[in-house]
């Protein structure tokens, strides 16, 4: 049996972990969780909302489920997701974005990847306070982490039929950090002569997603453009309550939802686990469970298909009963 390392976080995370490991368990696959706890409400007991237990957890089992951990704005603790991407080189974030079934949104037939840089950039952590009314913030690029991320999203386009990548910079004003990082894109892309390469600027490729997204295919972006464009991607198939996302490094991988812990909604029964379903879908996916994925996708898609949605898609359904929705589907294609 494989252990997974399960990471319960904060907020809705609870909820809409149990709703997954519930999905799983009667998917059929036999997983032993090895449930972490981290984020905010561990601090009081271990000091550190991240301690050194959950990354050990990772390292033993080389595979994590992970739902949200609130980050405190402004000072405080580092966040627990920079923190656990860096600690583990978690290098690619990898948010695959496309339109679900009976999931009514602006654009049809949306299909794209986002490729988001995930260990520099301005979430390097390099900032100070010069003075009272002035702080600074070190945007970090380097051709090693930048040439690796291009590698990855061209190796991904080969092993994934995509046709295109696109790497999105602002190189007209930031002219030497996101200039490093186009010029490695650029000479990556010289040895994947099979795939079209594109450059754009982050301000028009805003634009044209919100105008002509089925232009896109895979994009490639440095980190903190990759955080905010891959929400706006997320709004273009149905919200934060779908989109999915996995964290990938050489020898770990952190799958969870785009979305944060959703403190707005926490504990009201309320949340969608679409997202956390369908990152752990991938998950089932990255460890073999290919048949199993495939069951439980087709559930999902069939309870969404059958009207059955969360509030955040304009629907009824309880977090609960959305769930219990997945599994009575589920229950007939495990038979
Ligand atoms: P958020 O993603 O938690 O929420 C934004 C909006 O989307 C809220 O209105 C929320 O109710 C809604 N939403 C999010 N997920 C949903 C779901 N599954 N079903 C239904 N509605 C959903 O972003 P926000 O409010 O900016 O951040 C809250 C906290 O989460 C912050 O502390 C932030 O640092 C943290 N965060 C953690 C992440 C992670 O653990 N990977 C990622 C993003 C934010």
């Amino acid at each position: 049996m494989k252990t997974i390392t399960l990471i319960k976080g904060d907020g809705i995370g609870p909820e809409i972990t149990d709703a997954v490991i519930k999905i799983i368990n009667s998917a059929g696959v036999a997983i032993d969780w090895d449930i972490q706890t981290a984020g905010a409400d561990v601090i009081e007991k271990e000091g550190t909302p991240l301690p050194q237990r959950v990354l050990e957890s990772v390292k033993r089992n080389k595979v994590a489920l992970k739902s949200p951990v609130t980050t405190p704005i402004g000072k405080g603790f580092r966040s627990v997701n920079v923190q656990l991407r860096k600690e583990l080189d978690l290098y690619a974030n990898l948010r695959p974005c496309y339109n679900l079934p009976n999931v009514i949104t602006r654009y049809d037939k949306v299909d794209l990847v986002v490729v988001r840089e995930n260990t520099e950039d301005l979430y390097a952590g390099i900032e100070r306070q010069i003075d009272d009314n002035t702080a600074e913030s070190i945007k970090r690029i380097t051709r090693g982490a930048s040439e690796r991320i291009a590698k990855f999203a061209f190796d991904y386009a080969v092993n994934n039929n995509r046709k295109e990548v696109c790497v999105v910079t602002k190189a007209n004003i930031c002219k030497l950090s996101d200039g490093l990082f186009l010029e490695s894109a650029r000479n990556i892309a010289q040895n994947y002569p099979q795939i079209k390469f594109r450059e754009i600027l982050v301000d028009n490729c805003c634009m044209q997603l919100v105008q002509n997204p089925n232009q896109f295919d895979v994009l490639l972006l440095p980190n903190l453009y990759g955080d905010i464009v891959s929400d706006l991607c997320a709004g273009l198939v149905g919200g934060l309550g779908v989109a999915q996302g996995a964290n990938i490094g050489k020898d770990y991988a952190v799958f969870e939802p785009v979305h944060g812990s959703a403190p707005d909604i926490a504990g009201e029964d309320k949340a969608n686990p679409t997202a956390m379903l369908m990152s752990a879908i991938e998950m089932l996916n990255y460890i073999g469970e290919k048949e199993a994925a495939k069951r439980i996708k087709l559930a999902l898609f069939e309870t969404l298909n059958a009207g059955i949605k969360t509030a955040d898609l304009g629907g009824s359904a309880k977090c609960s009963e959305f769930t219990d929705a997945v599994i009575s589907r589920l229950a007939i294609l495990v038979k």
